[in-house]
């Protein structure tokens, strides 16, 4: 069985999906273990509740990030993952962590990518008055949320929307697209060429599966 490790920051609601869907043999993985760089995430307790092994590292322990993440990649490492799943880690990757799982890593990000790269993607999309929102799962490559896209989800965007309503809007669709990507990893049916995602043997286009006729 092919092996999946999750890193996370905050609520884990993402990490909950894939959990379930692990369960339910959606997934045909092992979730072997949770990294937290927040030693208080909620997420932690949830892979705790599942059983999986559940470790925090705390940056100010380590002198910068390329020592944070030296430690990281070692303690990964030790459960040998098939595939690495940020859900929600919102910490910055040195160039060494990207290297090292290379095409065996992937991310969520909470905006249509490659509209609204880094933060507060639902703010903006509220501030600019955006009829359309959504999200992307990617591979991550050295360029912060340009890695190329696996799938998205929309959503629209209605007429006195609050941040609240759009961010649960969105984090519905993460809880369905996440799981489903993660899937065909692990059925060996998706990876990384170049800079282009491949499924069942064929490059997607720049949007993902989902792509718009
Ligand atoms: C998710 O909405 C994810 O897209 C976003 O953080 C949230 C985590 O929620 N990720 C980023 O903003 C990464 N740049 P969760 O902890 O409940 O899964």
């Amino acid at each position: 069985m092919k092996r999946i490790v999750v890193l996370i920051s905050g609520n884990g609601s993402n990490l909950q999906a894939i959990i379930d869907a692990c369960k339910l043999k959606k997934i045909n993985g092992t979730l072997s273990a949770v990294f937290s760089n927040k030693a208080d995430a909620f997420g932690l307790e949830r892979a705790r509740v599942a059983g999986i092994p559940a470790h925090a590292l705390t940056a100010s322990q380590f002198a910068d990030r390329a020592a944070f993440d030296r430690e990281l990649i070692q303690e990964i490492n030790a459960y040998a993952p098939d595939l690495v799943v940020l859900a929600g880690y919102m910490r910055i990757l040195s160039p060494e962590f990207v290297a090292r799982y290379s095409g065996r890593l992937i991310n969520i990000h909470p905006s249509l990518l490659p509209k609204y790269p880094g933060l507060n993607t639902h703010r903006q999309v509220l501030e600019n008055g955006d009829e359309e929102h959504g999200t992307s799962v990617h591979f991550v490559t050295d360029e912060l949320d340009g890695g190329p896209v696996i799938l998205q989800a929309k959503i629209p965007v209605f007429e006195g929307d609050d941040e609240d309503e759009i961010t649960a809007r969105v984090q519905h669709q993460e809880h369905a697209i996440y799981p489903l990507v993660v899937s065909w990893f692990m059925e060996g049916r998706l990876e990384m060429r170049g800079n282009s995602a491949w499924l069942d043997g064929k490059e997607l286009p720049k949007q993902g599966y989902a792509a718009e006729e």
